[in-house]
Order: structure tokens, then C-alpha cells, then sequence
């Protein structure tokens, strides 16, 4: 074959090991056998049906050209408009992008600071693509493992410790993918503290901060202006398919924010911009408070069940719809097993190794992105799985 030219970036972006599960679940089910699902990261319930029906209207009624390529503005007020009613803070709206899936707002917020010879911090474990995000930028990745005495968060001792000359900045989720976690107010500031000492910026991803169980999460836009802010209408308002996510970014950044998205992706789909402006509507918020509550009595259901079939969970989620759990006691090769659950008992999850490098040998994530009686269905096999092992 001749060898056509290829970049040294391609070699740096690791494949998600979750797809290839998904697709060898795919696979068995078109033969005909019944898998559970416990390794998608969206939730199964369908878009709320208010959303749906600002969606097909907009098509309908011929708004399907660009938008600005920061996004509608009636949709930037009403963004603007969540953060003063949900944590008291003042946007102004022209500090947000609109974008496809808050994954569109992570690349033009990194594309501000990431460039060869820098690097940013991130947690081990942790959402995969912020790494891959950095090597496509030509950067580097400093990740910093993390166990239940920081609640699998970054601390500030953490940054202030890895810290070094060419970091600009840390990439913090909260709650985070794959653990649940929360990074606590307290923490919050004493981390804006030291990323303000190194005149460094803060990238929040607060994408699960709906799905937050008996507590209000904080955003870190309560302590700092000098944050990028990573948020979405894919979790919990149901919409991972629209594409439809944003950015707030500090003042400063806002001009070159704009150039890098008329340039990158000119706009997000507009159809899903015009639905999203439906997501904050009262009725919208009914449901998807039902939502939550369900995903909450799903994690209160697995959390024990899954600790009976021998998986240590040493810091428990708060939010999110995953449960990372520690499988030493059952297998030291998470990969392997998740491999041979799927194939011998139809059960598919997520080996450790998709988030990072640190003890993932030893971990798995569970995803309660399924009914509470095929995550039964799913411990039942599991159980059995183990038991004929
Ligand atoms: C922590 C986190 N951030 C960002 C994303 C990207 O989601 P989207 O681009 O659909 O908004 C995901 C998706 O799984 C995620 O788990």
C-alpha cells in the first residue's frame, strides 16, 4: 500500500475502549442474544418532549440557516439568565458560546491556551478526552492520580505540587466521569487560590451538574471570573444527539473565541439551539426533575448491590450516573473481564483503562443508564458470572 502522509497526532489520540465494547454489544444483540447496558454514558431516557417540539418547529418554520457562530442570542440570555437563578452569579452573555456539545466548548476553550511546550493538569482517573483534546493541540498532559482521600478530585495541594513552568492550566470536572464526585466549595476556592497564584486559568466542566444527588452543586463561577466554564445540553437535558453544548469564558478570551468558532465549526446546528431554548421552560423542568430522581433511586439501588458482589466503592458518587468501583477482589485485569462479562454473561461495562493509566487494572465503570429492573437483570448475571469464575 502506498504510504500517504499522516500526521504524528494520529498516533497520540488513543481509541475509546468503551465503542469497541458498544460495538461488540451491538454485534450480539443483532445475533440475537439480550445485553444489559451499563456502559453507556447517556442517559436511555428520550429528549424531554417540550425540547422536541421547539426542535421540529424551528425546521419547520424554515430556521435552519447559521446562526452567529457564538450561537442564538435568546439562547445566551437564557443560559445567562440560569446562572443568576441557579448560583446567584452574574454572565453577561456575550461571555458565552454556544456550541456542539460542550465537547465543541472544550477544544476552543483549550485552543486559547494549549500550544507545544505547554501543559495542563488533569485527574487520573478522568473523562478521556480532555487528555486527547491537549495532544490534538500539539500539548502536553500532566495527569495526577487520585483516590477517595481527595474524593478522586485534584486538590489544591495536588496542582500546586505538579505545577510547573509551562502549565497554563487544570482541567477539574465536578462531578466527575467516572467517579460521581464532587469538589467541594471549600476546595473550590483554595484551588482558585493557587491556579490564581501561578497566573494560571481554571477549565470547569460542571456537564453533570444537574444530575446531583441531595445537594447544589457549586459552580466555580461563584469564587472566579477567571474560569472557562464547560456545560451541556447533553446529560441531563437529555440531548446528546442535538450536539448542542456551551462555554462561558472570561472577558478576555471572548473576541478570539468568536474567530475559532466562526473558523472551526461556524456555528452549532441551529435546529438544536432553537430546542434547547426550551429546556429551561417550566414544563421541561418537571421532567427532568423526575429524571433526576430516578437516575438518584437507580444509584441508591447498585451502589449496595454492586458492593455485595465484592466491588469496593471507596468514595461514593454524588452525582453523575456512574459508579466507579474498584474490582481487586474479583480480578486483576479489569479489560479481560469486562471482555469475557460481555461475551459469557451479556453484561456490558467499562474497563478503567478508558480513563486513564492509574490502577486501571483494578476498576470499572458502572453506568445506571438503564431501568432499575434490567440494572437488576444486570447484577443477577453478574453474580452468576463471578460465581462460575
Ligand atoms: C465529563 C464529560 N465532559 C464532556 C463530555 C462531552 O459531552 P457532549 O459533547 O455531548 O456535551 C462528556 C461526555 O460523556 C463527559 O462525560
Amino acid at each position: 500500500m502506498t504510504e500517504l502522509p499522516i500526521t504524528q497526532r494520529a498516533s497520540q489520540i488513543q481509541p475509546f475502549h468503551v465503542m469497541r465494547l458498544l460495538a461488540r454489544a451491538r454485534e450480539l444483540e443483532a445475533m440475537g442474544r439480550d445485553i444489559v447496558h451499563m456502559e453507556v454514558g447517556e442517559p436511555d431516557f428520550k429528549t424531554p418532549q417540550p425540547i422536541i417540539n421547539a426542535g421540529l418547529a424551528a425546521v419547520k418554520t424554515g430556521n435552519i440557516h447559521y446562526t452567529a457562530a457564538t450561537g442564538l442570542t435568546a439562547l445566551k440570555q437564557k443560559i445567562a439568565e440560569h446562572y443568576q437563578h441557579t448560583y446567584r452569579v452574574s454572565v453577561n452573555p456575550e461571555q458565552i458560546v454556544i456550541t456542539p456539545g460542550s465537547s465543541g466548548a472544550l477544544l476552543l476553550s483549550l485552543a486559547c491556551l494549549v500550544e507545544p511546550g505547554k501543559n495542563v493538569l488533569l485527574a487520573d482517573p478522568g473523562y478521556p478526552c480532555n487528555r486527547n483534546f491537549s495532544y490534538f493541540l500539539d500539548g502536553d498532559v500532566k495527569a495526577i492520580p487520585v483516590d477517595a482521600s481527595t474524593h478522586y478530585q485534584l486538590s489544591a495541594e495536588l496542582i500546586a505540587a505538579h505545577w510547573d513552568e509551562n502549565t497554563v492550566a487544570v482541567i477539574l470536572a465536578s462531578p466527575s466521569n467516572p467517579t460521581g464526585t464532587l469538589i467541594n466549595s471549600a476546595q473550590l476556592q483554595s484551588m482558585v487560590a493557587v491556579v490564581d497564584k501561578f497566573n494560571g486559568v481554571i477549565v470547569m466542566d460542571e456537564i453533570y451538574h444537574g444530575l446531583v444527588y441531595q445537594q447544589q452543586p457549586r459552580s466555580i463561577l461563584e469564587y472566579t471570573d477567571n474560569a472557562f466554564v464547560i456545560n451541556s445540553f447533553s446529560k441531563y437535558y437529555g440531548m446528546t444527539g442535538w450536539r448542542v453544548g456551551w462555554g462561558v469564558v472570561p472577558e478576555n478570551y471572548i473576541t478570539v473565541i468568536d474567530n475559532f468558532a466562526q473558523n472551526i465549526f461556524l456555528a452549532a446546528p441551529t435546529p438544536a439551539q432553537y430546542a434547547a431554548l426550551a429546556a429551561f421552560d417550566a414544563e421541561t423542568k418537571i421532567i427532568l426533575e423526575q429524571r433526576r430522581q430516578a437516575f438518584e433511586q437507580r444509584r441508591d439501588y447498585l451502589l449496595p448491590e454492586i458492593k455485595m458482589l465484592g466491588f469496593n466503592v471507596s468514595a461514593e458518587p454524588q452525582g453523575a450516573f456512574y459508579i466507579y468501583a474498584d474490582c481487586k477482589k474479583i480480578t486483576m485485569n479489569s479489560e479481560t473481564f469486562v471482555e469475557q462479562l460481555l461475551e459469557q454473561a451479556g453484561v456490558a461495562i467499562t474497563p478503567g483503562v478508558d480513563f486513564g493509566t492509574n490502577k486501571a487494572n483494578q476498576h470499572v465503570r458502572f453506568a445506571y443508564t438503564t431501568t432499575l429492573e434490567r440494572l437488576a437483570e444486570g447484577v443477577k448475571r453478574i453474580k452468576g458470572f463471578i460465581a462460575n469464575s
